[in-house]
């Protein structure tokens, strides 16, 4: 594992030697450029009566920003939609909006998520750059990567934890499962809301601003 360099240096100076090329900089995040759909998505989600098992349909598009500094800081990503409906539906079942990022100096991975339910999260893994899997998490409470929500979710459907676990089966196709935990009021045990989806690739990204006007 790469020791973190950032806690030992000057926090202001920034890099100067950075490669504008996102696409060519994302580490294991590379293959998962582009427009994505899927067909075979699972979801078990909170009801009343218990676990609710509902099919869906996933569209997901992952487009390179520019890289991005926090003084000696690097990060490459990419900023993602992803719209989920249920099979011959229009209206949104899941809508989520965020960005993967990759720092190379640590060899980490975030995922921020935000949700039209009123929350965001931000989970951390950690990979090789030409890993084929990893899992990145979420823990409610923690002051860095962590989850917030508004306060009617906090009161009755608190979010514990989440993980999300990637895999890239070759350029056209990936793979994620993702568990949340939820503690919600009047129910004893923790639930397991769990939704998982292959994606196949339906359109190449398209490159990041600064590498196309270069
Ligand atoms: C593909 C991904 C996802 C799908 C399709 C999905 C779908 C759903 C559905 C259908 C419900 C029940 C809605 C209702 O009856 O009102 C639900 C509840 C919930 N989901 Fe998700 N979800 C996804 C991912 C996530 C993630 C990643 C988080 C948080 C990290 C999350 C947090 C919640 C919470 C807190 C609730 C409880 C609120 C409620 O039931 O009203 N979901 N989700």
């Amino acid at each position: 594992m790469t020791k973190d360099p950032l806690f030992s240096q000057d926090i202001y100076t920034e890099p100067s030697d950075v490669d504008v090329n996102t696409l060519t900089n994302l580490g294991p995040l590379r293959f998962m450029a582009g427009r994505w759909k899927g067909a075979l998505g699972i979801d078990i989600n909170p009801k009343e009566q218990g676990p609710e098992r509902q099919a869906y349909l996933d569209y997901v598009d992952l487009q390179p920003i520019d890289p991005q500094t926090n003084g000696p800081q690097l990060l490459y990503g990419l900023r993602y939609h992803q719209h989920i409906v249920k099979p011959g539906e229009v209206e949104t079942y899941h809508d989520q909006v965020g960005y993967w990022l990759w720092e190379p100096a640590t060899e980490t991975i975030i995922q921020t998520l935000a949700i039209p339910r009123g929350q965001v999260a931000m989970a951390v893994g950690k990979a090789t750059p030409d890993a084929r899997e990893f899992e990145l998490t979420a823990q409610r409470g923690d002051t860095t990567y962590g989850i917030c929500s508004n306060p009617f979710l906090e009161k009755f459907f608190r979010t514990d934890k989440w993980t999300i676990k990637v895999k890239i089966h070759d350029a056209k196709r990936w793979s994620y499962r993702q568990e949340t935990t939820l503690i919600i009021e009047g129910n004893k045990e923790p639930f397991l809301h769990i939704d998982e989806s292959v994606l196949e690739k339906i359109a190449e990204p398209n490159p990041n601003p600064l590498a196309e006007h270069k």
